[in-house]
Formats: structure tokens, C-alpha cells, sequence
């Protein structure tokens, strides 16, 4: 899941570049690279492992005037984190970045081997090049030998690449996310994994369609092209405005991305229903109402998945729709039943990860029809599902997933309400609206009230386990808790249905053991003597539940009491914030790079 950019242009094209590189920095930070076309023609090539700012260490000194160079920053699949394997590779005046994985590429690199190439990396991605490298000296043109070479690798993939005799660049993708952008009439040529890169310099973007040829070109008549694998010319492409503004890429008062993004939620949570009641967004929820499946089966990774547990709830219980959730990494390697009668629901924050990615295509290919709950409008999942529901969350940049959870869940609670039939009277949607407006009151007074979250942070930072507890609709909630703490914060936690955990990691129980016991008014009774339980054995409580249940606060160690009233069917979402905010007291107490934590990448395009 590695980060490419190119630009081509008349501004300072490394700046441009590495502007770009910081804000992909989400999809892997073992190394950076960047590579431009110097005043006299001639290629530099620079790179580091680590983070960007050993690039940008490297780089200082240095004659950077360019308008066409570009970068890469790495998520280490084949071969070591080095400053060898870092990207560009680059051999002559060509040189290209990568993402993705080739999987036929042992093979490629033996017979290339046996015409006399010589690798100097352990990388799928410089097979690419040397492909490239070998129809270059037969055809003489990029265009035709990036063609050719495309059609010999097998996987899925994204490549950008540059020619420095011609100063030109050229990507295609498979698989993989890449788009396109430009501004001022063509001024400025972009290329890049995440339309979130090309904020502030392109005012149009095109998302290219898999194995279209993008071609730009820097002559005196700059022009971007899209061409199909025999060189045609492809109307193979989705052209877009751009309307994302350069503040929801800064943090403004914020320490981290994350903290601001928690703060987002109740201004996005009150923006959703104004979205699909009085919208664009109307169109698109209302004709899904229509839907009548035998069955719903939803599929998702990680934060997503959690949010698909949270809407299977809304379904079942008050649909009476059969629902199921499937990690989406399993579901295609378990056969799965599944027939036209079902409806296909996709979560993701990205619309970009290769696991949700198959399973959509797996379902589409039994003809079962596809909906999608995703933010990134023009993503792979946005255009290759019948329909979408956007989540609204605009940019999220923090690498564990927070405001994109909230509003998953709740676009799937507006998409069971209006299947249900229950959206179609205006009172109704006056009635949901003021319910999500309580929700967002509530979210904004539980952030006034931090410090206390902190506080208990500030104690148990240091403890050697938790567990997140919780029964009914609060469990995903406690996977969701625990799936935070052990990003951000590096501690070992885990998320447990209250009632099964004395089925067995009861026995982990200890005073050094953390447990934090979501309770909600649901199963009240039966989840209190689930915590005597591990009070029983030591564990040390923190208790999140009604703020008038003096029980609750007796029996617990920590309490942190929250207002339930009202919220009925919401007040998960509400409880989350809760688990957000610990977790990010909890990894700032231990210091840990909160934004970016070690070993994980935001959009994991990989299988
Ligand atoms: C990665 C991220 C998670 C995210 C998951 C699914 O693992 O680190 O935060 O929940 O991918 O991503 P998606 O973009 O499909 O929601």
C-alpha cells in the first residue's frame, strides 16, 4: 500500500511532490523517494528509509528546480526496508514508483536475468522497470512500452512512470488505486494514489479506469491522454470537480489528525441527515428504500467491519432482514452461499481495500446486487457498486479510522429506516433528524468533558492488558475499543462479549489487568454481573455506562457516567466516541506516533 505522486507543470515540481508524499504518508512510512528531470536533462534520484523527513533531510542543499519529478513513499512487500529497495528505481532516463504487488514477477525477473539484466534490489517493482527498460529499446516510445510490459505482469498494481530523454510520464493501474489531476487549463498535471494528494493544486480530477493508459506530456501543448492497452483512445475514465479545500487537510488547533477528527463528529453527524433529507444525497437513499433482499450480507476490514456489526443490529432488529457480517478477507475463501435474493452491503472508509474490493467482485459476479457505504466518492468500491451512500466524513487522515465509523454506522441506520418505509412522511424525518441532533449534543458535551477521560488514561496507561466488554449492541462497540487501543496505543486489548468472557480469558484476569466495561441500558443486570466476575479475580474496572447508576459506580474502579436518554438504537456510536478519546489519551501518555502508528497503513490495497 504504497503512496506514488507525479507532477508535471510549471511550478516547483519536488515541492509539489513531497507535499503530496506527506499527505500519503497514511499508506506506508518505511522510506521515500523522489526522482525529477534537472535543469540539463539529466535524472536525480533520492532516497531514504524511514519517514519523509529523512527524505527531506537528504534533499536539503540541493538544486531542486524542476517541473516534472516523481515520489514515493513505501509499505514494504517484497524485500527488506533499505535505502536500496526504497522507490524510484530507476535505470537510464527512466525511472517509475509502484504500489501494489506483481505476482508473477519471480518468473520475469529469471528471464530477464537470462537477457542480461541485472537487478540491484530485491523489489517486484524494478521488474516493471527493466520491462519497460527492454520494450524501450525495441519501440523508442514510453506510451507503447509501458503498454507492452503491463500486459506480461499478473497482480494487482499501480505504476507511475518517467522518461527523462522526452519528459514525459506515464501511469496505469490494475487494481490499484491512482488518479489523475489537473489545473489552469492543463497547467499543472498530477498523478497520484488519493485524490486527498491533489488538494490545493488540482481543480479537476479523473479517475482512470483499470489498464487505461495515462499519458502526459510536456511539451509546449501540455496534455493529458488516456489511451487503452492497444493505444486507442479511452473514454474509460470518471472526470470530477474538485471540492475538497486545503483546511480539511491541516490540523489546525489540533495536536493530532485524530483528536480533530473526533471533534468532527457531531457537526458531521447533524450534516448527514440535512445530506440525505434536503440533498444530493436523497436520490441515491431513496431509491435503495425500494430494496426488498431475502438477506443482507455485509462486508467490511477492521474499523469498517465493526460498523457493519453495528448496522446488522439495525436490520435485524428492527427490519426483521436476516443480516449477516463477513470479514471481507475470509468471505471469497469460504464458498459462501449466496443468490440474486441477497443484497451485497460494502463498508469502507477508503472504497480502496483490496480485501472489500473482492468481495464486491465476488458477489457481482453470483449477480447479487452490490451497495456500498464509502466515503471517497470515486473510489474503486464507489464506482465498481451498483449504488453507493456516502458516508459524508470528508477527508479522515488519522490512520486509526474515527469519524468514518460514526458515520458508517449511522448511514446504515438511515439506510435501514428507509427500507423500512419509515423515511418517506416528512414528521418522520423531523423525527430522525432531532434524534441525530441529541446524538451530536451528546458527543460535543462528552468532549467538554475530556479531562476526565484523560485522567484515567494518566493511570492506566501502563497496565499490561485490557478488555473491553460489552453485551447486545454494545459489543461491537468493545471490538471497536479494543481495535483502537492496540493500533495508537500498543497495549494488548481485546474486545469480549461481557457474558463470554468466562468461557475461558477470565483465567488472564489479574489486578494488573484492565477491564473496560461498556454498559448500556440494554442488558443492564446481566452485564453488571459480568463485571462482579472480574471484580471477583482483581481486574481492575473502568465502567462506561448510565451516569445515574450508583451500582455502577460502587462497583467500579473508574466510572465514567454518560446520558443515554433518548438515544435508544444510537447510543453505541455515542459510547465509541468514549473509546476513541481513551485510546488517544492512552497512546499520547505512552508517546507513541499517534497519527501514524507502527506497522499499519490507512488503505491497505494488498490481499
Ligand atoms: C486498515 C486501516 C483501518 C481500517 C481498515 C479498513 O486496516 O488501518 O483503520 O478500518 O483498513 O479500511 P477501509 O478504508 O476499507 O474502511
Amino acid at each position: 500500500m504504497c503512496g506514488i505522486v507525479g507532477h508535471i507543470g510549471t511550478k516547483n515540481s519536488v515541492e509539489i511532490v513531497l507535499e503530496g508524499l506527506k499527505r500519503l504518508e497514511y499508506r506506508g512510512y518505511d522510506s521515500a523517494g523522489i526522482s525529477f528531470v534537472d535543469e540539463t536533462g539529466d535524472l536525480q534520484i533520492y532516497k531514504k528509509s524511514g519517514r519523509l523527513d529523512n527524505l527531506k533531510s537528504l534533499l536539503k542543499g540541493k538544486n531542486l528546480n524542476t517541473t516534472i519529478s516523481i515520489g514515493h513513499t513505501r509499505w514494504a512487500t517484497h524485500g527488506e526496508v533499505n535505502d536500496v529497495n526504497s522507490h524510484p528505481h530507476t535505470r537510464g532516463s527512466v525511472s517509475i514508483v509502484h504500489n501494489g504487488i506483481i505476482e508473477n514477477a519471480d518468473r520475469l525477473r529469471e528471464e530477464l536475468k537470462n537477457i542480461g539484466f541485472k537487478f540491484q534490489s530485491q523489489t517486484d517493482s524494478e521488474v516493471f522497470l527493466a520491462l519497460v527498460c527492454s520494450n524501450l529499446d525495441e519501440k523508442k516510445d514510453l506510451v507503447s512500452s509501458v503498454a507492452e510490459s503491463f500486459k506480461k505482469i499478473e497482480g494487482n498494481s499501480a505504476f507511475v512512470v518517467m522518461f527523462a530523454k522526452t519528459c514525459e510520464i506515464v501511469a496505469i493501474k490494475r487494481g490499484a488505486p491512482l488518479v489523475c489531476g489537473s489545473s489552469n487549463n492543463l497547467k499543472e498535471l498530477l498523478v497520484s494514489s488519493d485524490p486527498f494528494a491533489l488538494i490545493g493544486v488540482a481543480d479537476t480530477i479523473f479517475f482512470p479506469e483499470d489498464e487505461v493508459i495515462c499519458s502526459f506530456g510536456q511539451d509546449q501543448k501540455r496534455e493529458l491522454k488516456f489511451l487503452e492497452l492497444n493505444l486507442k483512445p479511452s473514454t474509460r475514465y470518471l472526470k470530477k470537480k474538485q471540492t475538497s479545500s486545503l483546511n480539511s487537510v491541516e490540523k489546525g488547533e489540533f495536536e493530532h489528525f485524530m483528536l480533530k477528527e473526533i471533534h468532527e463528529q457531531p457537526d458531521l453527524i447533524r450534516a448527514l441527515t440535512q445530506y440525505y433529507f434536503a440533498g444530493v444525497g436523497k436520490d441515491a437513499l431513496f431509491t435503495l428504500a425500494k430494496l426488498k433482499p431475502n438477506r443482507i450480507c455485509i462486508s467490511a476490514c477492521g474499523t469498517a467491519a465493526y460498523a457493519g456489526l453495528v448496522i446488522r443490529d439495525f436490520f435485524e432488529k428492527e427490519n426483521r432482514i436476516p443480516c449477516v457480517v463477513e470479514l471481507a478477507s475470509e468471505f471469497r475463501y469460504r464458498n459462501p452461499i449466496i443468490g440474486e435474493k441477497d443484497l451485497g452491503l460494502f463498508i469502507s472508509q477508503s472504497g480502496e481495500t483490496a480485501d472489500t474490493l473482492a468481495a464486491q467482485h465476488l458477489c457481482k459476479s453470483e449477480k447479487v446486487k452490490t451497495v456500498s457505504i464509502v466515503n471517497v466518492e470515486g473510489s474503486t468500491l464507489y464506482r465498481e457498486s451498483d449504488a453507493n451512500l456516502l458516508i459524508k466524513a470528508g477527508v479522515e487522515i488519522g490512520v486509526a479510522s474515527t469519524k468514518a465509523f460514526t458515520q458508517m454506522a449511522l448511514t446504515g441506520r438511515l439506510l435501514a429506516l428507509a427500507m423500512k418505509g419509515e423515511l418517506e412522511s416528512e414528521a418522520n424525518q423531523v423525527k430522525i433528524t432531532k434524534k441525530f441532533s441529541l446524538l451530536a449534543d451528546r458527543i460535543d458535551a462528552l468532549i467538554v468533558r475530556t479531562s476526565e477521560i484523560k485522567k484515567v488514561a494518566e493511570r492506566l496507561y501502563n497496565k499490561s492488558g485490557f478488555f473491553f466488554t460489552g453485551r447486545g449492541s454494545y459489543f461491537p462497540i468493545a471490538l471497536e475499543g479494543a481495535l483502537k487501543l492496540k493500533e495508537i496505543a500498543y497495549v494488548h486489548a481485546e474486545g469480549y462479549a461481557s457474558g463470554e468472557l468466562k468461557h475461558g480469558p477470565i483465567a488472564l484476569i489479574d489486578e494488573t489487568v484492565v477491564n473496560i466495561a461498556i454498559v448500556g441500558p440494554e442488558l443492564f443486570d446481566k452485564t453488571i454481573s459480568n463485571i462482579q466476575e472480574i471484580k471477583a479475580r482483581k481486574g481492575i474496572i473502568v465502567a462506561i455506562g448510565p451516569e445515574d447508576s450508583t451500582e455502577l459506580k460502587k462497583l467500579s474502579d473508574y466510572f465514567i457516567g454518560l446520558n443515554f436518554d433518548g438515544l435508544d438504537e444510537l447510543a453505541p456510536v455515542y459510547v465509541n466516541v468514549c473509546n476513541q478519546l481513551l485510546a488517544y489519551y492512552v497512546a499520547k501518555e505512552k508517546g507513541t506516533d499517534i497519527d501514524k502508528p507502527r506497522n499499519l497503513a490507512k488503505s491497505v490495497t494488498v490481499e
